[in-house]
């Protein structure tokens, strides 16, 4: 089989990481992995089965009985947890605080790895997370760290929420935002950072369509 392209896109919270990459995949033809779908599905599953998120230990036996795969439908992502869909439930509010929880654990990180370097093996990917360049794909062709000042990304957050009718207010989004910052900056296992070779895009001052010729620039001319 020839080698597949894969392309990395780690950053910080709500930095817009899957609205660049969807665009990107789109005008690549390559399939958009959202990882941190993954990370949610596992803190919805434990959430489920009525077990603290915070209980290392019960989370990391949980995943037995825990299955995600992932489908593709029209180039949309869809997240399927023993055989049923919750792309939807996943995104509630309460589950992004949930994920950076479960997130921290050894075991749920190794639980995750081999689906999301699958994934790479089969198709040619634009895979968003935290440590997709450092962990996952260290051999990605393309690598980015996409970032904005956390004000920025809290009033994005703010919006996209109150587009799809979520009451939110911006201070608890910003505080929110800094506290995920500070937990998956600072845990042990793949700690958010960018990767020596990463290109760093702070979009604090660009627009949407910016930041996307900025990075499709970057792929075409390397
Ligand atoms: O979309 P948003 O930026 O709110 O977060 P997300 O990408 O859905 O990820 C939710 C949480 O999962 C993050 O706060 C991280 O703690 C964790 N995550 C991770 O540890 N590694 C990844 N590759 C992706 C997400």
């Amino acid at each position: 089989m020839d080698e597949k392209i894969a392309v990395a896109i780690d950053g910080p919270a709500a930095a817009g990481k899957s609205s660049i990459a969807k665009a990107l995949a789109e005008k690549f033809g390559y399939i958009y992995v959202d990882t941190g779908a993954l990370y949610r599905a596992v803190a919805f599953f434990a959430s489920e089965s009525g077990i603290d998120t915070q209980d290392e230990k019960k989370v990391a036996e949980c995943l037995k009985g825990l299955k995600i795969s992932l489908e593709y439908k029209n180039g949309n992502q869809r997240v399927i947890v023993n055989g049923k869909d919750v792309s939807e439930i996943i995104r509630l509010p309460k589950m992004s605080m949930a994920a950076s929880d479960v997130s921290k654990i050894k075991e749920v990180r190794a639980f995750l790895l081999d689906l999301q370097r699958d994934l790479a093996k089969n198709n040619n990917v634009i895979m968003d997370g935290r440590d997709i360049a450092t962990v996952i794909l260290p051999d990605a062709k393309y690598k980015f760290f996409l970032t904005a000042s956390p004000e920025i990304r809290a009033k994005r957050r703010f919006l996209e929420f109150k587009e799809k009718g979520i009451e939110k207010d911006y201070d608890s989004l910003l505080k929110e935002t800094k506290k995920r910052d500070y937990n998956d900056s600072n845990r042990e296992i793949a700690p958010l950072k960018p990767h020596k070779d990463a290109i760093i895009v702070d979009s604090s001052d660009m627009t949407f369509d910016e930041v996307v010729r900025y990075m499709a620039r970057r792929m075409e001319d390397q």
